[in-house]
């Protein structure tokens, strides 16, 4: 069953989304959001819909739902986009899917800019292993650093001609936008320039000192783990340089006018609230925003049933104690019409406080989204059609 539209949002510029899609100077769009809102979900919905219209597209997603990559024909974590099957393709368009692998892109980084027996260095060190794999904001970097390397390929292959990003599942939305910083100041630290010089230069006036602080840190962490960190930032040295010129590169096409963000909220106070963070800091980093979208909004059926009169009836109903049926029909009816008046006055509330941000709304579905005919009702609905 397909659900009804969200009616528009008072004082809000509909976010024109075909617009954006058929803009051929538009070549990223990233899909940003705090957790769970939607992002994998809408970053699939506009990949699929500007391919059925004509465009280039690969969506870099990151852990999606097993059977919406099922959906998309991917099977494994892969760093290869992979071409994804039964679209529309009659206006010349295509669509190419890929989910992020985090530990194979930093280990792509590291062999493409280290001699082969300094990254198997690298690469075998157990702390690199779990630097890779689990350091708090590793993904989100390694999501830019791939975005990068899509763009650098795109322009030079001509593959593509829109990438579509998604970001990943942190509490913030505005992770994705200083993972680049906190990695590259974590690298920087001074812990671990310490920890990695070993006693020369002036360090060595301090090395009876550091001997206390490293025979401290060796009963801590274990003499293994210290040597591992020593040996790992003396290696990552070389490419040290690289990482965060990289990150700042990519910072700056983010900025640029090809790049687009949409920023996806679910209508609640919570999301909401960082949506606004992320436009504001969007605006003082000059990053270009194409407009929220505020997703799985609820769109009840007979709006002209009020949440009051249903609610009545539903109590007149079951004080009667017929029709149980009935009575539970329209108790559920007035309670998605609370939400949903609960829903447009926070939707509002973000108008006016953001008049500049255009809006899309997404209804609730009433199933979960895992498969292309889902995808395309979503996109058919940010489309606004
Ligand atoms: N409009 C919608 N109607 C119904 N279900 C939806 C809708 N949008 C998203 N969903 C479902 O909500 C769940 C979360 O969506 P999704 O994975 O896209 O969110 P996310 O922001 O990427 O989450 P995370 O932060 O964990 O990465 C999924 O099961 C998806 O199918
Ligand atoms: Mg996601």
């Amino acid at each position: 069953m397909t659900a009804p539209s969200v009616a528009p949002i008072p004082g809000a510029h509909p976010l024109a989304v075909d617009a954006l899609l058929d803009d051929s100077s538009v070549e990223i769009i990233v899909c940003c959001g705090s957790g769970g809102v939607g992002k994998t979900t809408t970053a699939a919905a506009i990949g699929l819909r500007a391919a059925e219209r004509g465009r280039r597209v690969v969506v870099l997603t990151i852990d999606p739902a097993r059977r919406l990559a099922q959906a998309m024909g991917l099977a494994e974590l892969d760093n290869t986009p992979r071409q994804v099957e039964d679209i529309d393709t009659t206006k010349g368009g295509r669509l190419d899917a890929m989910m992020l692998d985090m530990k194979r892109t930093f280990d792509d980084v590291v062999l493409a800019h280290t001699s082969p027996d300094k990254a198997r260095e690298i690469l075998e060190n157990p702390f690199y292993i779990a630097l890779s794999s689990s350091f708090a904001g590793t993904q989100e970097y390694m999501a830019m650093e791939r975005l990068g390397q899509l763009h650098a390929d795109a322009s030079s292959n001509g593959d593509y001609d829109l990438i579509i990003v998604d970001t990943p599942p942190s509490r913030s939305a505005l992770d994705f936008l200083d993972a680049p910083k906190r990695l590259s100041s974590f690298l920087d630290s001074r812990l671990l320039r310490l920890l990695s010089t070993p006693a020369r230069g002036p360090i060595r006036l301090f090395s009876a000192g550091m001997g206390v602080v490293t025979g401290a840190l060796t009963k801590l962490l274990g003499a293994q783990v210290l040597t591992d960190v020593q040996t790992f930032v003396a290696a990552l040295d070389t490419t040290f340089g690289g990482f965060r010129q990289r990150a700042e590169d990519t910072y700056r096409l983010l900025q640029e006018r090809r790049t687009a963000f949409l920023v996806v909220a679910a209508p609640e106070p919570d999301a909401l609230r960082e949506a606004s963070y992320f436009v504001e800091r969007l605006r003082d980093d000059r990053m270009p925003l194409a407009g929220l979208v505020l997703n799985r909004m609820e769109a009840p059926a007979a709006v002209h049933v009020s949440p009051e009169r249903s609610l009545s009836a539903a109590e007149a109903l079951a004080e009667s104690g017929q029709h149980p049926v009935a009575a539970a029909v329209l108790r559920l009816h007035g309670e998605r019409m609370t939400r949903a008046a609960r829903e447009r006055r926070l939707a509002e509330r973000f108008a006016s406080a953001h008049p500049g941000v255009s809006i899309a709304t997404v209804p609730a579905l009433s199933s979960d989204v895992h498969d292309l005919p889902g995808l395309r009702q979503i996109g058919t609905r940010l489309g606004g059609e």
